[in-house]
């Protein structure tokens, strides 16, 4: 009998440096023989965000170290390997530049195909880690550097419907923890710190909620909390502070994902949506979107939380379908810092945009 196709993963487009190893298991979701992740939150903690040139210098220092520790892990030989994926975008240049030269040599060494991966396909199709996935599907995407709602009709395939007009929704969990002294990254912190709170307690704007279809903005959210800096004062009101931020938030994204559920539904009879990026992992988003699919009778699936943040068993995955379709990439494919999943989307970022 053939062997089932054994794909490495490799990610490094900012601040993990992960490795993974899946095969494929027919028509059921690949087996995840490894799944390798290290973080350098402690390398970029006194920044206060990543900082580029000390993110790349670390991916070089362990990239070699992750994909043995990979290897070991699932019990596989770098010779069965039947190609190599990696991350070649979007992302911080040099960054990506260690994962896919590292993954060019492998590929030549091994004799093997080399697969160039968009970042946010792989959280894109990072579901199918765990789930059967048919197209088209309604996809959230909300990480660190993306906040986007597309129809997702396939492979390489996708509609963009809405997206931010400014920050990502990653960079304003991060940006308001910053501002509240909470350390990077702020995400997980601030939700942890608005359990304690009172949502209730302060007030913040939310722009463009009635307009602008399911396109989102939040810088003006981030001013206001800058203004209510001086307010916070206690331990307490830290908490108030993180809660009302998060209260405010879930409340974008339902009236938003209201809105693109049904501007999906004007071309689709499907009825999924998935939910994905580091801010997925968030308890209170995923409750607040549930409820928002049971009432339009939608399914809603989010990706384990480990799938949810930067890892490269959702790189391997989208090797993996690649790898089915036999498009591979040639050894000259040079990383992508700016890399969009739907090509013909209007840029809608900066001043003066006209939604
Ligand atoms: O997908 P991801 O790991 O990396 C990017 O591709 O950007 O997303 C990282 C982002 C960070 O901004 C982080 O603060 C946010 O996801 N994040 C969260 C939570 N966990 C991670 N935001 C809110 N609540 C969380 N629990
Ligand atoms: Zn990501």
């Amino acid at each position: 009998m053939k062997k089932k196709p054994i794909i490495l993963g490799i990610e490094t487009s900012c601040d993990e440096t992960a490795v993974s190893i899946i095969q494929n298991n027919g028509k059921k979701p690949p087996n995840i023989l490894s799944n390798i992740v290290s973080s350098q939150h402690n390398i970029h903690r006194k920044y206060g965000g990543v900082f580029p040139e000390l993110a790349a210098r670390s991916h070089l220092d362990k990239i070699d170290l992750i994909t043995k520790a990979a290897l070991n892990k699932s019990k596989i030989k770098l010779s069965q390997i039947d190609a190599i994926a990696a991350t070649a975008g979007p992302g911080l240049i040099v960054c990506l530049s260690v994962g896919v030269n590292f993954a060019k040599a492998l590929a030549i060494a091994l004799n093997k195909p080399f697969i160039a991966i968009n970042h946010l396909e792989g959280h894109a199709l990072s579901p199918k880690l765990e789930t059967n996935l048919n197209y088209p599907y309604l996809l959230l995407l909300i990480s660190g550097g993306h906040t986007q709602y597309l129809t997702v009709k396939g492979l390489n395939n996708y509609k963009r419907l809405g997206t931010t007009i400014d920050d990502a929704l990653g960079e304003t969990f991060d940006k308001t923890a910053k501002l509240l002294g909470l350390k990077f990254p702020g995400g997980p912190k601030i939700e942890q710190y608005a359990k304690r709170g009172d949502p209730y307690r302060f007030n913040f704007p939310k722009p463009i909620l009635n307009k602008g279809g399911c396109n989102m903005s939040f810088a003006g959210l981030k001013t206001a909390i800058l203004r209510s800096k001086n307010l916070v004062k206690t331990e307490k009101d830290v908490y108030d502070l993180a809660a009302s931020f998060q209260k405010t938030i879930l409340e974008i994204l339902k009236k938003k994902t209201e809105v693109a559920i049904q501007e999906f539904k004007k071309k689709n009879k499907a009825n999924q949506f998935i939910v994905a990026g580091g801010v997925a992992a968030n308890k209170q988003v995923r409750k607040t979107l549930k409820d928002v699919c049971l009432k339009h009778n939608f399914k809603i699936i989010f990706p384990k939380e480990k799938f949810c943040t930067d890892n490269a068993a959702m790189i391997a995955v989208a090797g993996l379908e690649k790898f089915k379709k036999r498009k591979f990439n040639k050894l000259n494919f040079r990383v992508m810092p700016r890399w969009a999943l739907d090509i013909n989307a209007k840029f809608l970022k900066g001043p003066g945009v006209i939604l």
